[in-house]
């Protein structure tokens, strides 16, 4: 594979080690990848990758004819393996959640792409946190969390939703990055979402304005939620939520408090 020499950097970030990129360029093949397609919204040097994290690059490529996506393990990744993130990825999909994973080794993932757009970059538009635009995603991400509630699997980085929670085409949600998931830990995916978007994280001011929402009665609802964990008191959050919305677009368009 030419990547290997002309873009090592992608294959063994940071340092670009030509062996370990050319190692890694192996296994690429032996994992039935014929190409790897630099496109994405992430910049890296000089080429497009789809994403960059903690502990991998995430570049595009190509097996069969099918478009995916591959994360490669940073040589300063501080997981040693990207096996547990691999088996986590099975548990969620399973339940829909996350991308589905098609292979994987201790330094590859190949996954589904998800063609959409960090929440960050979504939210980053004003007029998209207007309950018209965001509610789609939102709720598609509540429930997906929900799932992950339910499945006793706690994401772990849902607290901070900007880059886990990928918006597609503007009306769904997919959530990514499994690396920091656990099943050892009280699940506490519904909570952590719900409060970083309207309580306490970066949108919460912005998106409980649009959405007009009661942080008092929230809170309430999210705290027996915590200790129910059911879907009564999910749906009950849930209401708090989209009373507005349920009770007619209309209303806001006029700019009514429902
Ligand atoms: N399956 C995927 N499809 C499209 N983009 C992805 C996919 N997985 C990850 N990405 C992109 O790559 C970035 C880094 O991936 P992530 O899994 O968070 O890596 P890390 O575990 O290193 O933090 C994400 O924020 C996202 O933009
Ligand atoms: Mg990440």
């Amino acid at each position: 594979m030419e990547l290997a020499s002309e873009h090592p950097e992608l294959l063994a970030y940071p340092t670009g080690d030509l062996d370990l990129a050319f190692k890694r360029a192996k296994v690429l093949v032996d994992m039935g990848i014929e190409e790897v397609i630099l496109i994405g919204g992430k910049t890296l040097g000089k080429v497009k990758v789809l994403g960059k994290g903690k502990s991998s690059i995430v570049v595009a490529c190509k097996t069969k004819g099918k478009i995916l996506a591959a994360k490669i393990r940073r040589m300063d990744s501080p997981r040693s393996s990207l096996k547990r993130e691999a088996e986590a990825l099975i548990s969620v999909n399973e339940i829909g959640v996350g991308p589905r994973l098609l292979s994987y080794t201790d330094d590859v993932i190949i996954m589904d792409l998800i063609p959409g757009e960090p929440l960050r970059m979504f939210l980053a538009e004003a007029s998209n946190a207007k309950p018209d635009r965001s509610l789609g995603p939102l709720l598609s991400a509540m429930i997906k969390a929900r799932l992950l509630d339910r499945a006793g699997i706690d994401h772990g980085e849902l607290h901070d939703p900007r880059e886990h929670v990928v918006v597609i085409c503007g009306s769904l949600a997919e959530i990514i990055d499994f690396g920091s998931s656990s099943t050892q830990r009280r699940p506490a995916n519904v909570t952590k979402l719900i409060q970083a978007l309207f309580i306490g994280g970066p949108y919460s001011k912005v998106l409980s304005r649009e959405w007009k929402v009661d942080g008092r009665r929230l809170m309430e609802m999210l705290r027996i939620y915590k200790r129910r964990m059911d879907e009564e008191s999910f749906g009950a959050t849930l209401e708090v939520l989209e009373k507005n919305i349920t009770s007619g677009k209309r209303g806001f368009e006029k700019g009514a408090v429902v």
